[in-house]
């Protein structure tokens, strides 16, 4: 298996200044004949198509066709030798969508064909150059059968369409915009729409449409809306406008992932297009907006300005993941979408980050592309541009981007260019704030602090840390920005005296901490001060600080960020999980820790909180920030944890939990919007808790909410509750939920993973069963997702199941990657948690990560996932 190397990189020997690409399209058997316009820049070099499960049906050379032993073809490349300095080629390839089960290329979805050719699909329908630094304009003609594909899409404006016999029709499409192949696309079939249209900042009509199969037409409407708030929002907050006239977005029910921003034609996982307030929860309303958002935002970075090489994914996806953040952040309340995506950096990167296939952002080496896709590229990514945002202020970032647009539009360039347009303008150096890219772990930040009465100062020492990782035994120290303030004890902030600390154009105070410690004294403290560190999660790093509950509660109470408010009531409930799990571990009824339940009672009773907060306020730790908190993952003693904390929460505050569930079920509203899904969170993480309880009111009101809901937000929420008991409510209202909902199969994913998050003693039996369930299909990938990726995540639970669940997990992944190796390498998070297991674990852990490395198919994906493991 052969490894690719950023260091190896080489600027392309040819370009191909134009394609005309014609499609003669069938389910079966389709044909692609590709025209290009190539150009030699080097005088010696070969030229090495890129192509992959195609046949090469001929190849002409300025209009002279070749014979086999004038090229060279073998699985991977059709090579040329001593071609011309310029010339035209004519390739025309064969292929059969039907049997692409990979859904990378062009494959058949649900009557559809369909594209997805980032990162190396393009490869997979013709012969090319593909590699994102080989910009070229594109001239598609699309052919096929009018009565299955009426509609024929693909980038840039429609030219013409005409009838040309046989029942079949065609239309040619132009692309005005250069581009890399990966983000070419084409969509065929029998499609329903919704327009609209959006004047663009400059008086521009742009239409705009959504296509989904007939009869889904009604649940684009809020996909729409979506597009057309973001639109709006990056001409307001970075100045950028639409360049097509047409932007269009088609959802399809069997991909990969999320969605895919080619130009001008979007594709997206139906999951995160068709919504009503019957189908889809207020979470999927809010996903939705925010994908919609990071694909629309992709047109400029990513599209307009591209990548050099796929080293460099996170030029473009982290760069937009903080797009779509700071989107959603002005969409609905940036204090709780700040929260939300810090829960999710945590649950999913830093696992990553402390894991077997940690990585950095920007990663040196590779077997497969395709795993580039991960949430160090994109979050961890976000969070470095977040930084460097904070850094240079609001409006320093803003001419930091109108710097990188107006130097590198219409080109292929690399994080440190982007680095360079933000610092330049803003007169940083960075030099060393550039290791964030290179090194991969999350850094630890050690707090000291002390109060000198006498002298009225103030002392504070950082120290940070990060342990090593593979093929990175030691790091450097990071430059990490911290954002901070010191609180009086009335809840005032004290003014700053100390030369130690930035501030950017917004006059934001930041402590930089660059070296491996640094100590810093602030005079003129008239009372021992409490400090509120790392506002807004300004950094991507761990705090290790052991602070007197009582501050815990003076933040929790007083700050004036939301976010560390938040911090603070999470960290007495880490004390109060971790307590437990110590008592558990030695055999005793855990005895609660009395400042988390004391502080749970004032959050309960604070009627200030907006119910979005206060819900978020309530909330415990997750199990995967436990496990990070933790030496060992000893999963039986997790799950002990998990199966005490709620109900002694639920029993203990049974009638103010009750209290606050029925204030909160009426008078409201049913439809989606922000202020309503707040108040539905608030109602249903009470109802969770009080269900917890056990108490037989509880329940009742589960299955009443269940009965009675009007929104599937409601339906979900009583059967997630449910879940998380031994209630035979549960397959009641299941089997209602399956009746009512088996023709949907969106739906169903959710009644799928409702079972796989679930803790009852049944959870691996059912997941096993839902394999063969028959709304469930192997080779769709939400349905893959919703079973196995939910089971996987429900650590506890899955860990600590007797018997042959690793094997049987095993089997899935070898399965699927039989068919689906990018689909199969995103169920391999059993071995996530590896170092942290006790021995017994680790020996069957290995022994099925050692079973897998010897399939004889294994796909390279999954390989460079699991192989790690056997070094720890
Ligand atoms: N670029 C897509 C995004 O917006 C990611 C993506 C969609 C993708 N489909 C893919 C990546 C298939 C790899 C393979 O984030
Ligand atoms: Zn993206």
């Amino acid at each position: 298996m052969e490894k690719i190397y950023l260091k190896n990189y080489r600027a392309p020997d040819f370009t191909i200044e134009n394609i005309k690409l014609e499609f003669d399209l069938d389910e079966n058997k389709t044909t692609v004949i590709n025209r290009m316009t190539v150009k030699k820049n080097t005088s010696t070099a070969d030229l090495e198509l890129n192509g992959e499960k195609i046949e090469l049906v001929s190849i002409e050379l300025n209009g002279r066709k070749l014979n086999s032993s004038e090229y060279k073809l073998n699985e991977e490349l059709l090579t040329l030798k001593n071609t011309p300095t310029e010339f035209e080629l004519k390739i025309t390839t064969c292929l059969n969508p039907k049997e692409n089960t990979e859904l990378s290329g062009l494959y058949y979805s649900g009557g559809f064909l369909c594209t997805q050719c980032e990162a190396e699909g393009f490869r997979r329908i013709t012969y090319f150059l593909d590699r994102p630094d080989v910009m070229t304009k594109f001239h598609v003609t699309l052919r096929a059968d009018k009565k299955k594909f009426p509609v024929l899409l693909s980038n840039g404006n429609r030219l013409d369409s005409k009838d040309i016999g046989d029942g079949r029709h065609q239309i040619e499409w132009e692309d005005p915009f250069k581009k890399p192949s990966y983000l070419f696309a084409l969509v065929a079939g029998d499609l329903g729409e919704i327009r609209d249209e959006f004047q663009s900042l400059s008086h521009r009509k742009i239409n705009l449409e959504i296509y989904a199969p007939h009869g889904k037409q009604n649940l684009c409407h809020h996909a729409m809306r979506s597009l057309k708030k973001a639109m709006k929002w990056d001409e307001e907050r970075f100045g950028l406008e639409y360049d097509l006239d047409d932007y269009m977005i088609v959802a399809i029910d069997d991909f990969n992932m999320g969605a895919m921003e080619n130009k001008g034609l979007n594709i997206f996982n139906s999951r995160l297009v068709l919504a009503d307030e019957n189908t889809a929860t207020d979470l999927d309303f809010h996903h939705i907006e925010s994908v919609v958002g990071h694909e629309y935002f992709h047109n400029w970075t990513g599209n307009r300005v591209t990548l050099r090489d796929w080293f460099h994914l996170s030029l473009k996806e982290g760069l937009t993941v903080f797009r779509d953040q700071e989107f959603s952040a002005d969409m609905t309340d940036p204090g709780i979408q700040r929260i939300n995506d810090v829960s999710d950096l945590r649950e999913r990167q830093f696992i990553e980050d402390a894991g077997p296939s940690a990585h950095p952002v920007r990663p040196e080496s590779c077997y497969s592309v395709d795993n580039f896709y991960t949430a160090t590229i994109y979050e961890k990514g976000s969070e470095i541009i977040r930084m460097m945002s904070t850094m240079v202020g609001h409006s320093g970032f803003r001419k930091g981007m109108d710097t990188y647009f107006s130097r590198h539009d219409g080109h292929a360039v690399t994080i440190e260019d982007y680095i360079q347009s933000i610092a330049e303008p803003n007169k940083k150096d960075w030099q060393q704030f550039r290791s964030w890219y290179s090194q991969a772990g999350t850094p630890t930040v050690t707090v000291y602090e002390s109060y000198d009465e006498a002298k009225k100062e103030y002392h504070l020492n950082l120290e940070q840390f990060c342990a090593p990782s593979q093929s990175q035994p030691e790091k450097k120290p990071f430059h990490i920005p911290l954002s901070f303030e010191l609180f009086g004890p009335n809840g005032h902030v004290f003014d700053i005296h100390t030369d130690k600390i930035s501030r950017n154009s917004e006059g934001q105070k930041l402590i930089e901490l660059k070296e491996n410690s640094m100590s810093l004294t602030f005079t003129d403290i008239p009372s021992r001060p409490v400090l509120s560190l790392l506002r807004q999660f300004s950094a991507p790093i761990n705090l290790k600080w052991s602070r007197p509950d009582k501050d815990l509660f003076f933040l929790m109470t007083k700050d004036t960020d939301g976010f560390n408010r938040r911090e603070a009531a999470m960290s007495l409930g880490l004390n109060f999980l971790k307590k437990a799990l110590q008592d558990i571990r030695q055999g005793k009824t855990p005895d609660p820790d009395a400042a988390f339940i004391e502080a749970y009672q004032v959050i309960l009773n604070d009627k200030l909180l907006s119910p979005a907060f206060k819900a978020l306020m309530l909330e415990l730790p997750s199990e995967n920030i436990l496990i990070q908190k933790e030496e060992i993952f000893d999963a039986a003693n997790f799950l002990k944890v998990r199966q005490w904390a709620g109900p002694y929460l639920g029993q203990k505050f049974a009638p103010q939990l009750e209290k606050i569930y029925h204030e909160f079920s009426n008078s409201e509203s049913k439809i989606y919007d922000f202020t309503s899904a707040g108040r539905r969170k608030l109602k249903n993480s009470t109802l969770l808790t009080w269900v917890l309880s056990g108490q037989p009111a509880a329940l009742l009101s589960a299955v009443n909410q269940y009965k009675e809901a009007k929104n599937m937000t409601d339906r979900v929420a009583s059967l997630y509750a449910l879940s998380q008991t031994e209630s035979s409510h549960f397959d009641e209202l299941l089997e209602h939920f399956r009746n009512t909902w088996k023709h949907d199969g969106l739906v169903m994913n959710k009644w799928f993973s409702l079972q796989s998050v679930s803790c009852r003693k049944d959870t691996y039996q059912r997941v096993q069963n839902l394999l063969n369930h028959s709304e469930f299909s192997i080779k769709n990938p939400n349905n893959v997702y919703a079973v196995l990726r939910s089971f996987i995540g429900n650590a506890s639970v899955c860990h600590s199941t007797h018997g042959n669940v690793y094997e049987f997990l095993v089997d899935q992944i070898l399965k699927v990657d039989q068919f689906n190796p990018q689909v199969a390498s995103r169920i391999c998070g059993i071995f996530d948690h590896y170092a942290k297991m006790p021995l017994p674990q680790k020996v069957q852990l290995k022994l099925q990560a050692e079973r897998a490395l010897k399939h004889p198919k294994l796909s390279k994906n999954v390989r460079e996932l699991i192989e790690p493991v056997l070094l720890l």
